[in-house]
């Protein structure tokens, strides 16, 4: 009997910790909407569904978001999420660095870091579906292979390219590396893991990665990469219009890093690659060239040599 009755009186305390608890709850600043993302309505409607409770003024709390404990995971959440990136304040962002932010944030979407997962969990409406993927990396493929002011180069581009799919193209015919290694247009259709939305030199980069990247990726076993793992790092001119929107312009270089432990072994389990111009021009007098980009790489050795994080978490 007294057993029982210490129960209920724990109950009954616990009961009136929680609601006294409620009397606390976090306030989440309101803060006016000054701007917006300019996006494709398809694109603009997914990142307004699952992101716009964390990275805009425009939360829109469910009740469960407001209950305590939970609402002060909530409010940390929102006032991290908007102090990183807030949409409604797009305009504080510098013009050049607008792009970039997009670009990271459509390719965090697609590589699944985002929404936060336990926020996802509970949030049913802001999972990034199949749907939404295709609506997003064709969006991605637009910018990237939008290349204004270069058009004959991009068609030669272009043309190389499906001369390749078409097979009319043998591989002794794409350019190649004093270390061996040959020009891989398949690039293309890899997934961007990373955009650099550094705009110091006035370029804009994307790494792309294979599917034993992506996989490797997925699995968390990146740490050694898995051999077979390719990422190609691509760098365009960054062109602004007079609205201040920032394009791709020229195609400047590619860079590649294979992973075959066996076969790379000198250069610590990478083959590197680096093609420049439109015409592809390999890089490096002597095959030797690669200590040149080995000696950069080394301060993330204890990463595998890789810099590129493709997920935050
Ligand atoms: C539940 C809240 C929440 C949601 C929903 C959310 N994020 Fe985030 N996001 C955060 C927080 C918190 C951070 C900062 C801490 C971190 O990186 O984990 C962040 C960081 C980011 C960053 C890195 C910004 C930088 O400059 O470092 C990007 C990009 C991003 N989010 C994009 C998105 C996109 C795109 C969506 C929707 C598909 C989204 N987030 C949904 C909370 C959220
Ligand atoms: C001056 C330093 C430096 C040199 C030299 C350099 N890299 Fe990098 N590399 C970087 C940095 C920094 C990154 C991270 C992405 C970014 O900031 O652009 C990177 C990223 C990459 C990536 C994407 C994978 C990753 O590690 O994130 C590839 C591929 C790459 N470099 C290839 C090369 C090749 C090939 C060479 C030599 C021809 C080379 N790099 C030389 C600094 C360098």
């Amino acid at each position: 009997m007294k057993k029982r009755k210490t129960f209920r009186d724990i109950l009954a305390a616990l009961l009136v910790i929680f609601i006294a608890l409620q009397f606390v709850r976090p306030s989440i600043p309101q803060q006016p909407v000054t701007s917006d993302i300019q996006a494709p309505p398809e694109v603009k409607a997914i990142l307004r569904r699952a992101c716009y409770d964390c990275h805009s003024n425009e939360t829109k709390l469910r009740w469960f978001d407001q209950i305590s404990p939970a609402s002060w995971r909530v409010a940390e959440h929102i006032k991290s999420g908007r102090a990183v990136l807030n949409f409604s304040e797009w305009d504080k962002i510098a013009a050049p660095d607008r792009a970039g932010k997009l670009w990271e944030s459509v390719n965090q979407a697609i590589a699944g870091a985002m929404p936060l997962k336990d926020y996802e969990t509970i949030h049913r409406e802001a999972h990034i579906t199949e749907k939404d993927l295709i609506i997003l990396k064709d969006y991605l493929n637009a910018t990237v292979k939008d290349h204004p002011g270069d058009t004959a180069k991009q068609n030669a581009a272009k043309q190389q390219y499906q001369n390749w799919i078409d097979g009319k193209m043998n591989s002794a015919q794409l350019p190649k590396t004093l270390n061996g290694i040959t020009y891989m247009p398949d690039y293309k259709n890899w997934q961007a893991i990373s955009t650099t939305d550094r705009f110091d030199n006035g370029t804009m980069r994307v790494i792309f990665g294979n599917d034993i990247a992506v996989k490797a990726v997925h699995d968390g076993k990146i740490n050694p990469w898995p051999d077979g793992t390719i990422f190609a790092k691509v760098a365009w001119d960054q062109l602004e219009n007079k609205d201040g929107n920032v394009t791709t312009g020229a195609f400047k270089q590619i860079e590649y890093m294979i992973k075959d432990s066996r076969k790379y072994a000198d250069t610590h389990g990478w083959g590197f690659a680096r093609f420049k111009t439109p015409q592809l021009i390999p890089y490096g007098k002597t095959a030797t060239f690669t200590s040149e980009c080995v000696g950069c790489h080394k301060p993330v050795a204890d990463r595998d040599f890789v810099f590129t994080s493709p997920l935050k978490n």
